[in-house]
């Protein structure tokens, strides 16, 4: 790290926890005030999380969060400091290793994916990139949307429940506040017509944030867990608690299907009642969003007032 940052995270420390001018930072480190900016930037990708208020200057609001590696191999997960993507791992070694089951968690991913082809922003120390790699027995193909709405489910009424944030789900992997997305689910799996042969769940959630650490295309978009609740949040506890309520409801899932939490989806959902556009496929289709059902499926309503059933999609 350069002499100037690590003044700058010096004389931040010292201040503990009030503002210190662009000016003041500028004039003793005898840099311009667009090089304290600038070095403010570089300090935010090494993870300090430093805000910014026009007026005040710079404050250190908490130092790099990283994740604890040593923590997570106890717990039985696959810890990478960077890696192309979690999913695509899980896959790698789903092929390799025959029967494993087990979570795979990356500080950074360098080709993170999104639904429908999209690539995910997953830069280290700020959010939470993890993929788990499951091998249920007796569940066809056509489970993969549900078990995709019921992690979402878990994880809105877990933010909901622990940081008072209120994230909802949108129909059927975007957790979002508002309509600012703070996670996103990606289902994979490798099957038969009857049968899976090995599931991937892959999670992105938006974790410590700041809204300067998005790229300009994602600033009106994104939004995080710290921009929402004003708490900066231990990632690796995160991770952990995290883990340990979607393990249970896979479980519950396994058994009982979609039924056990059809009511928490509906709870916790941003899209009944609203005027939407579905893709699937190569087709789109605009109506209002008027129910799922049982099996997690969407009823579409068209302007004719025709019903839709779409059973795998994506609201554009
Ligand atoms: C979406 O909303 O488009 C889904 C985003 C899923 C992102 C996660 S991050 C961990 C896992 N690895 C990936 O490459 N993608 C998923």
């Amino acid at each position: 790290m350069s002499k100037s940052k690590e003044l700058i995270i010096k004389h931040l420390r010292n201040n503990k926890g009030a503002y210190l001018s662009g000016a003041y930072l500028s004039s003793t480190l005898n840099i311009s005030r667009s090089a304290v900016w600038k070095n403010v930037n570089e300090l935010r990708n090494y993870g300090y999380l430093i805000d910014a208020k026009a007026g005040y200057g710079y404050r250190l609001e908490s130092e790099p969060d990283r994740l604890e590696s040593e923590l997570l191999l106890n717990n039985n997960m696959h810890y990478l400091k960077t890696v192309d993507s979690t999913n695509l791992e899980a896959r790698r070694i789903a092929e390799k290793d025959e029967g494993l089951e087990c979570i795979i968690v990356a500080e950074e991913q360098l080709k993170g994916r999104g639904r429908i082809g999209s690539s995910w922003y997953s830069p280290p120390h700020s959010g939470l990139w993890f993929s788990m790699l499951l091998r249920p027995e007796f569940i066809s193909p056509a489970k993969t949307t549900s078990i995709t709405l019921v992690i979402a489910a878990v994880l809105a009424e877990f933010f909901n429940g622990k940081y008072t944030i209120p994230a909802k789900v949108k129909w059927p992997n975007d957790l979002l506040v508002g309509n600012k997305k703070i996670g996103g689910i990606l289902t994979e799996i490798k099957g038969e017509s009857d049968r899976i042969e090995y599931l991937i769940i892959g999670i992105g959630l938006n974790v410590n944030q700041q809204l300067s650490d998005f790229p300009v295309e994602l600033e009106p978009l994104a939004s995080s867990l710290y921009l929402q609740s004003g708490r900066f949040i231990n990632r690796t506890e995160l991770l952990l608690d995290l883990t340990d309520e979607l393990k249970t409801a896979c479980a519950l899932f396994f058994r009982e299907g979609f039924a056990p939490f059809y009511q928490l989806w509906k709870k916790n959902n941003a899209t009944l009642g609203r005027h939407v556009t579905v893709k699937y496929g190569a087709k789109t289709l605009n109506g209002k969003a008027i129910d799922i059902k049982k099996d997690g499926a969407l009823l579409l309503q068209d302007n004719l007032g025709i019903n839709h059933i779409i059973n795998y999609g994506d609201i554009i």
